[in-house]
């Protein structure tokens, strides 16, 4: 299996239609669909020179969007803390190493922001069984978690770890 990655770079406004797809494709178009609307209103923010907190690093190979993988950090919370937002790996792309490659990129990064604790939102669904798993072996502490927290019952499963 041969190793995919390279340093992932910032995003740009012109890739918002191939990231959403992808995000489509590797977690459900519903989802692609929120996560358009969640980078068009970030870069309609940043255009007008307003910083929204999120930030954003893509993977590609060649020409091809491999990876997406970011942060956002909730104007109210505590300065060192800072969220996992968006993580997805295009689908025949996942299990050669992609996805750890972009946690290692946006840990970095995140500490080069300031942030010392990072925390991600997932859910005890099927669907997020393999990303549960992934944060645990990324060394992510299960730290909490609200019961029946999505529409079909599902649970919030909150990890976190420390960035420094
Ligand atoms: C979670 C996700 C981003 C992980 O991406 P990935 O590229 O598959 O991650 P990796 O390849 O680094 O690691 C996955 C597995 O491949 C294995 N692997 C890692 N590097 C490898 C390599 N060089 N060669 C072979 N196998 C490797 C690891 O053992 C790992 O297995 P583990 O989870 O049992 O530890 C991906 O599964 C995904 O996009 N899921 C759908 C979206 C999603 O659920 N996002 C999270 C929302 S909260």
């Amino acid at each position: 299996m041969s190793k995919i990655y390279s340093i992932p770079s910032v995003m740009t406004p012109d890739q918002t239609g191939e990231v959403s797809g992808l995000i489509g494709r590797a977690m459900n178009p519903d989802e692609g669909r929120w996560a358009e609307t969640t980078f068009r209103r970030h870069f309609d923010l940043a255009a007008r020179g307003v910083a929204d907190g999120r930030h954003y690093l893509v993977s590609r190979e060649g020409s091809r969007l491999t990876g997406i993988v970011g942060l956002h950090h909730y104007e109210w919370g505590p300065p060192e803390n800072v969220w996992l937002g968006w993580f997805a790996v295009e689908p025949e792309c996942q299990g050669r190493g992609l996805g750890s490659s972009l946690m290692a990129s946006i840990c970095e990064h995140a500490r080069s922001l300031g942030f010392r604790k990072l925390f991600i939102e997932t859910y005890s669904s099927p669907a997020f069984d393999k990303a549960r798993a992934f944060y645990a072996r990324q060394g992510f502490a299960r730290v909490g978690g609200i019961s029946a927290y999505l529409p079909d019952g599902a649970d919030m499963v909150v990890f976190s770890k420390s960035l420094a």
